[in-house]
């Protein structure tokens, strides 16, 4: 399997995540990509929308089928992060950081934010996780929230989407083809090395519920291990991080 084979180039989309997601469920190989010029009803993670103007992000949903048992899917999420943030610094010669779960961010300020899906395929008792990228390429400040940035706006000039699209395909292969073979100790090391808010205080939202702590860094399976006020450390499968203290809502 290679992530971006086949590749299918759409002008206009609801979300990628929707037609991947149809494409998984009728059998298409894994690997398949699914990319879009535009999104009319793109989606982030927690219910969120995500909105590019046309042509602005690199919007793209790839199928993949994980030999890995279900519990290393975490890590497989940090994964995708880790080698979005290794294209980002490709293009800005910088180094970018991983936000648990899996947004990529520049100096603190969000440049890709990462959606995955994993679901059995119908008439089957086989699972394919399908895994959304938007990658900030050319939005301009005025297309993003204060706290957004782009390629254009961190290295003075849009990357052409074909040299961005070639660089991220070619990252994706490798943390897949590491994970794949269960070489997990070693991109776990790179993630602790890039985690943002390591020995900072930030809050994590699971639902109903609400951790506040310590970031240490992350376990082998992904989950983020939080050491709270009175010196406990816990490991932290799902949720949305915020950096900081508890705001009461
Ligand atoms: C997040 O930051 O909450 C995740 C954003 C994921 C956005 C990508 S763009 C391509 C794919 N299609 C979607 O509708 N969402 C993902």
């Amino acid at each position: 399997m290679a992530i971006g084979r086949p590749l299918i180039r759409l002008g206009e989309t609801t979300s990628t995540m929707d037609v991947a997601r149809a494409l998984a469920n009728q059998g298409a190989t894994p690997g398949t990509t699914v990319l879009a010029g535009h999104q009319t009803q793109g989606r982030g993670r927690a219910g969120r929308t995500w909105i590019a103007p046309p042509w602005s992000a690199i919007t793209l949903s790839f199928i993949t089928a994980s030999r890995r048992p279900m519990e290393s899917l975490g890590l497989l999420s940090l994964a995708w992060g880790l080698a979005v943030a290794e294209t980002v610094d490709a293009f800005t010669g910088g180094r970018s950081q991983v936000k648990w779960p899996n947004d990529v961010l520049v100096d603190g300020r969000k440049i890709a934010g990462i959606l995955v899906t994993n679901g059995a395929v119908p008439g089957t008792t086989e699972y394919r996780q399908v895994t959304g990228i938007g990658l900030n390429r050319a939005n301009l400040p005025g297309d993003l929230p204060p706290a957004g940035t782009s390629l254009a706006i961190e290295t003075g000039g849009a990357p052409a989407e074909g040299d961005v699209l070639s660089e991220l395909l070619v990252r994706l292969n490798l943390v897949w083809s590491q994970f794949e073979s269960g070489t997990h100790d070693v991109i776990v090391d790179r993630i602790q090395r890039r985690l943002a808010y390591r020995g900072e205080q930030v809050h994590v939202r699971d639902g109903d519920r609400g951790h506040a702590g310590v970031v240490r860094g992350i376990d082998p399976r992904g989950a983020l291990l939080m050491e709270d006020a009175a010196g406990v450390t816990r490991a932290i499968v799902a949720g949305e991080l915020t950096r900081g203290p508890r705001r009461e809502r």
